[in-house]
């Protein structure tokens, strides 16, 4: 499975790519907005930061200006995958995209019916969002899981990239789902390492060892 981290933050992309487990960086427009930085200079910095590819999403609102921000996110760096809105223009310009062989998919996903479309014109990912479809009052997990079931059944190879984690309870059932991708900000990926047993435990092992010192060091 893939995990990537949903941040336009430098600072947060480092400091989990450090310990291995990230594939890549997800952004929004949103996430963007929150920096100080031209969205040239977000990508770039994150596709710096971290191993793996940085998402990027297009703000035009129409086909053509969709098409044009994608090759032009697409040449700011080695693995950029441009993320496409679920409206009509939105899927006119992933054709067009992925004809021209740039990663691309939809995000701004809520529904079965909208993933599938993606798949059909070749969408290297789709992203539904979890936590807004749990916010109207909708089951995420459930359309997330329907999504990644139609996807295996077909044999597409879409990604599902659960998006709109909002907690480890969330993240947890789509793990146990067996989702294709999920990203998760910063705070959920740091509610990952969390257990207060752990600390306890690593606690006790520490004060049964006292004063003993430096492990690797032989009685000779
Ligand atoms: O990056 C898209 C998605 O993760 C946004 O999440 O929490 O704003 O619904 P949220």
């Amino acid at each position: 499975m893939q995990l990537y981290i949903d941040t336009a933050s430098e600072s947060d992309a480092r400091e989990f790519a450090r310990y291995g487990f990230i594939d890549g960086v997800t952004t929004n427009p949103s996430l963007v907005a929150s920096t100080d930085s031209s969205y040239r200079t977000v990508v770039e910095t994150l596709a710096d930061a971290v191993d793996g590819p940085v998402f990027a999403q297009v703000l035009a609102e129409d086909a053509d200006g969709m098409v044009e921000q994608a090759r032009t996110y697409d040449a700011w760096a080695d693995d950029v995958v441009v993320k496409l809105p679920a409206t009509r223009a939105g899927y006119e310009a992933l054709g067009r995209i992925r004809a021209d062989g740039i990663e691309a998919g939809i995000t701004v996903l809520f529904s079965v019916t909208q993933a599938i479309l993606a798949a059909k014109n070749d969408a290297t990912f789709v992203a539904p969002y979890v936590g807004r479809l749990d916010d109207a009052g909708e089951d995420g997990l459930e359309v997330v899981a329907g999504i990644q079931t139609a996807f295996d059944e077909y044999g597409f190879e879409t990604e599902v990239l659960a998006a709109s984690v909002r907690n480890r309870r969330q993240a947890t059932a789509l793990y146990r789902a067996g989702v294709d991708a999920v990203t998760l900000p910063p705070t959920v990926l740091e509610a990952h390492f969390d257990h207060h047993k752990t600390a306890e435990g690593v606690a006790g092992f520490l004060s049964d060892w006292g004063t003993r010192g430096n492990p690797i060091e032989s009685d000779d």
